[in-house]
């Protein structure tokens, strides 16, 4: 039987040659030339105040609470309609977590909701933007100017995704990357976080190197080598930035080739949406996306599971989006009800992830997507 993977990890080609440079430079052990190169690159290509290259998007959003010294009493707005650790990140400091809900014709943050829950102990917002589509966030960054309050985004999916030409990850203080093997392109695990407000800039050094202010005794910045603040230990190796560098050097090649996938999944899948057999998630005006994901919203649960199974019957892997956080075990053990947001609560059941990789080619596109026509068809008729 033909199997469809839904995800293989990209492979850009020289990955093996820029790590054995990592012997020949002797560096290993993380913040040595490859790590420097990543990070010029990045900073570059998305004009950044700064970025630090982390051993994972996790990482970065725990940077970015201890950066923001987030603790008890204060309250951080995110979606529930994502991963575990967006939340996991800022709850660890005894915070508490405000979950608001999605807007159901793309599945991010609704602003309006955000709004509405906002008090005088709001300290953070976190977006995501779910499978490269942009969040609200300029209405979002409104929201926060005018109270006082931090954006962070989790732009854990997001790399090479813009809204009005502006690279999404740099509209709120801080924007968190993943670098994990299920991204356009990876490091097995790694990530980034991007300081766009070069106040944190110093701060985020020391944090990222064990609270330590190393970085700048090596610069002859600073005379001793002291701890200085509240950190970890959350860069990676440089093994991974070589490997990064790599997948970096061949993003614009890695985009078009999903951006083909893409195309082809909406010439196939358009049609039955058009005659509401399902929904495609809506794009901001504005929004250039990565093409990292492709996903459908169903009318109901049961037609979204009866396609799931069947397609998993003919060996093709497609997998649903995220389970809620209010409504997921850790999340009911912390006292949120599936009642509090009825809108993610519903319509995370709809949702529809379809397999995705950049060794996918056009007929394996046209084989998946005849088998969802045939067996959404199957349901609804
Ligand atoms: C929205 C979001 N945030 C955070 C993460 C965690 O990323 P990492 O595995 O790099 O820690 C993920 C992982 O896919 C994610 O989708």
């Amino acid at each position: 039987m033909r199997k469809i993977n839904f995800n293989e990890p990209y492979l850009a080609g020289q990955e093996l040659e820029y790590i054995k440079q990592v012997f020949d430079n002797k560096q290993f052990g993380g913040n040595g030339p490859f790590t420097k190169k990543v990070e010029r690159l990045l900073q570059e290509r998305y004009s950044v105040e700064k970025v630090l290259l982390t051993d994972s998007c996790t990482s970065a959003l725990e940077m970015s609470a201890l950066l923001l010294e987030i603790g008890v009493g204060d309250e951080v707005i995110l979606p529930s309609y994502t991963f575990s650790t967006t939340a996991s990140a800022f709850l660890r400091t005894g915070c508490t977590l405000v979950f608001a809900e999605i807007n159901p014709k793309n599945m991010m943050i609704d602003p309006i909701d955000v709004e509405r829950k906002i008090t005088r102990n709001t300290k953070v917002i976190a977006p995501i933007h779910y499978g490269g589509i942009a969040a609200d966030v300029v209405r979002l960054r409104k929201i926060c100017d005018e109270n006082g309050v931090t954006l962070v985004e989790d732009a854990a999916q997001a790399l090479d995704s813009y809204l009005d030409e502006k690279p999404l990850g740099t509209f709120g203080a801080l924007g968190c990357f993943s670098f994990h093997e299920t991204k356009n392109i990876h490091a097995g695990l790694s990530g980034a976080l991007f300081v766009n407000d070069s106040d944190f800039a110093d701060r985020a050094t020391y944090i990222r190197e064990r609270g330590t202010n190393r970085e700048q005794v090596l610069k002859g910045l600073a005379d001793k080598y002291s701890w200085v603040e509240l950190g970890s230990s959350f860069y990676p190796t440089e093994f991974q930035a070589a490997f990064l560098f790599a997948q970096l050097k061949s993003l614009d090649e890695n985009t078009l080739k999903r951006r083909d996938i893409y195309d082809e999944y909406n010439v196939q899948l358009l049609p039955l949406a058009e005659n509401n057999y399902f929904s495609l998630p809506e794009l901001p005006i504005g929004n250039k996306i990565n093409y990292h994901a492709y996903f459908i919203i169903f009318n109901d649960e049961l037609q979204c599971d009866y396609v799931r199974e069947s397609l998993a019957n003919d060996g093709v892997s497609a997998y649903i989006g995220y389970v809620p956080l209010h409504s997921s075990p850790m999340g009911k053990k912390l006292g949120y009800m599936p009642d509090d947001l009825p809108l993610t609560e519903e319509y995370a059941k709809r949702v529809l992830r379809l397999p995705f990789h950049n060794n996918m080619d056009i007929d394996d596109v046209q084989y998946v997507s005849e088998k969802i026509k045939r067996y959404t068809r199957e349901f609804s008729d």
